[in-house]
């Protein structure tokens, strides 16, 4: 649906755009906010455990690409469909380290959400940071749900009669089944070396430039 739309677009310009196969090619409006980006391929790279963040990165740089967001409603209504059902995948950005610091320092095992309500930490400010300079988070910004950003546990280790609490607190973005981000652990529990994701993730959405072929 999409590609039949922007086909006259790409036409009428004499130049086609070429993506990665199953990518979807859409037109952006470029702004400093998006690295002036004009045409941009996104699509799912399938592979497995792809809640470890580092995996996820890996898997898109490994297509020359970057672990990217939709940019708008058109862009994300196409994902979902192109996703398909019950499927979640990871998708960019994740908690700045400095948030994570202050959440542990202040709010965790509080109870409380507070590092979350205002200031740099909140959701539409700078809590999240991107891998993808060519998608305006805007979009995603607004979009996102406050729900959910807290599952905080620990790992308590026992020195000399001192508990030490190593801190836990899923900080990674992700897709769920029905195209809302969701926040997951980045990594395994290194307590047990297991996922202690909800979902289990089994792609990466990815996003790069176009090709134009002479
Ligand atoms: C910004 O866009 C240009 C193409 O217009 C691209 O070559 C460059 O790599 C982009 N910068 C980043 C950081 O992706
Ligand atoms: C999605 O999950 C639901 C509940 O687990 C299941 O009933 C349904 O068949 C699944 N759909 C697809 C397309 O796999």
């Amino acid at each position: 649906m999409i590609l039949l739309f922007l086909l006259p677009l790409v036409f009428l310009t004499g130049v086609s755009a070429v993506c990665p196969d199953k990518f979807l090619l859409f037109k952006r409006t470029p702004t400093a906010k998006n690295n002036f980006t004009k045409e941009y391929c996104l699509g799912f790279v399938p592979f497995f455990d792809m809640n470890i963040r580092e995996d996820a990165r890996s898997v898109c740089a490994f297509m020359e690409s970057s672990l990217a967001l939709p940019e708008n409603q058109q862009e994300l209504d196409a994902l979902i469909r192109l996703k398909g059902e019950n499927k979640s995948v990871a998708v960019d950005g994740e908690f700045s380290t400095r948030c994570k610091a202050k959440f542990y320092r202040e709010d965790f095992g509080s109870g409380t959400n507070t590092v979350f309500e205002k200031g740099e930490c909140n959701p539409k400010n700078d809590l999240f940071v991107f891998d993808d300079r060519n998608t305006d988070t805007t979009f995603f910004k607004n979009n996102f749900g406050h729900t959910g950003l807290v599952r905080s546990g620990y790992n308590g280790i026992e020195i000399g009669g001192t508990e030490v609490k190593l801190y836990r607190n899923p900080s990674c973005v992700m897709m769920g089944p029905d195209g809302r981000y969701e926040i997951e652990h980045c990594d395994l529990n290194p307590h047990d070396n297991k996922p202690d994701t909800i979902r289990t993730y089994v792609g990466a959405l990815c996003g790069v430039h176009p090709r134009y072929p002479k």
